[in-house]
């Protein structure tokens, strides 16, 4: 099967190396950038009688998809806890909704630019990704671009709220275009409720009873528990229960995640907010230096993210976003080229909006220094 159409499908092979330097602005791993749990906040939970027993359920038992369900309302995404399946990531999820939404040889659609999670997703089913434009820089769907993209064989499209890496959350507006589409949608909130703008982003959720629907999330960003391996989708579908029973189906054969997590998920999502707060004041922290770095460099534009815990940088086009890349690197600063999630047009680099203030800080004055004197030198 011939590789996927995408620039990043070369990474790792023909693309030169990035190093982690002093200053990496890629970092996300809570434990990496001093924002995850200790032994001591973390395992005891682990320590609960019913981690013991094993109770297989190939939607994940009852006690902790309603844990899910009340958290997620605290997010201002309802559900039913029937409607929750549990799996160990969202990768294992997506595979098990995409193979019941789709046979080999079909397409969904994804937005462009993205996270690079699906590529061997849909190798290994043998279906192909079709992307939509997302502007990074007035971010919105477009119905009739999605509609341009529909093929004979699409299937389903995907969608991503908060984006990684472009802080895009959907929007009224968006739903609308989604429900009129027609198609199942497959929404990615793993990022839901990091948001920089006021009032929460409207959940897919709301897609319930219109269109197919599956929602994500999972504890990796949900409380800053990424080796905890669990993650949830709320799947919906209007016309009975075939797409939830498939996807039961699915889980039944793999019946992922283990006892003692799942006996200690409702202790660790009753303590995620301390963890998520501390997070979202890093991220207003370094977001107020992004903004003032951007003000004291006219070169450097940075669309403004609404949500999520990523910045992008669109450069001047005097380099090209490789070669902006290494001369970072060359300044001790790691970040991430935009390549990576197929960001088509102007060079831009990602950068993590999770790291030490810091970090965060010396890094970004260094990125504009190095801006500063390649754009003098023209
Ligand atoms: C948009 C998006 N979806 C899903 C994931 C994977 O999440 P998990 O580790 O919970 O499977 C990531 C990881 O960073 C992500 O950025």
């Amino acid at each position: 099967m011939p590789f996927l159409p995408s620039r990043r499908a070369d990474f790792g092979t023909e693309r030169p190396p990035n190093p982690p330097r002093a200053f990496d602005l890629t970092r996300t791993l809570p434990d990496d950038v001093g924002l995850g749990w200790t032994a001591e906040e973390c395992l005891p939970p682990l320590l609960h009688e019913d981690g013991a027993r094993y109770t297989p359920d190939p939607f994940g038992p009852l006690h902790a998809r309603r844990a899910v369900a009340r958290f997620l309302a605290t997010l201002d995404a309802n559900c039913d806890p029937e409607s929750l399946v549990l799996a160990p990531g969202t990768s294992d999820l997506f595979a098990r909704i995409l193979e019941t939404l789709t046979d080999p040889g079909d397409d969904v659609l994804v937005p462009e630019p993205g996270y690079p999670l699906l590529d061997m997703i849909a190798r290994t089913l043998g279906i192909a990704l079709r992307p939509y434009p997302l502007c990074p820089d007035d971010p919105h769907l477009d119905a009739a671009a999605l509609r341009a993209r529909v093929g004979p064989r699409t299937r389903a499209v995907l969608v991503t709220s908060p984006h990684n890496p472009i802080g895009w959350r959907l929007g009224l507006d968006d739903l609308d275009v989604l429900a009129n589409l027609g198609l199942p949608v497959v929404a990615d909130e793993v990022f839901r409720g990091y948001d920089h703008l006021p009032g929460p982003a409207p959940s897919a959720l709301r897609l319930r009873g219109k269109v197919p629907l599956a929602v994500l999330g999972g504890l990796s960003k949900a409380a800053l528990l990424p080796g905890m391996k669990v993650a949830w989708a709320s799947i919906g579908d209007p016309d009975g229960t075939r797409f939830r029973d498939t996807v039961g189906l699915l889980s039944d054969t793999w019946l992922g995640t283990a006892s003692p997590v799942l006996a200690a998920l409702p202790r660790w999502l009753e303590d995620a907010p301390k963890k998520r707060d501390a997070l979202r004041r890093r991220v207003a922290e370094n977001l107020a230096t992004l903004r003032a770095t951007v003000i004291a460099c006219p070169a450097l534009t940075a669309p403004v993210p609404a949500s999520g815990w990523y910045a992008t940088l669109r450069l001047p086009a005097v380099l090209d976003e490789d070669a902006w890349v290494a001369a970072f690197a060359r300044e001790d600063v790691t970040v991430t080229p935009g390549w990576l999630f197929d960001f088509r047009g102007a060079p831009r680099v990602v950068l993590s909006l999770v790291v030490p203030t810091a970090i965060f800080a010396e890094g970004l004055r260094r990125i504009g220094e190095v801006i500063r004197t390649v754009v003098d030198r023209r």
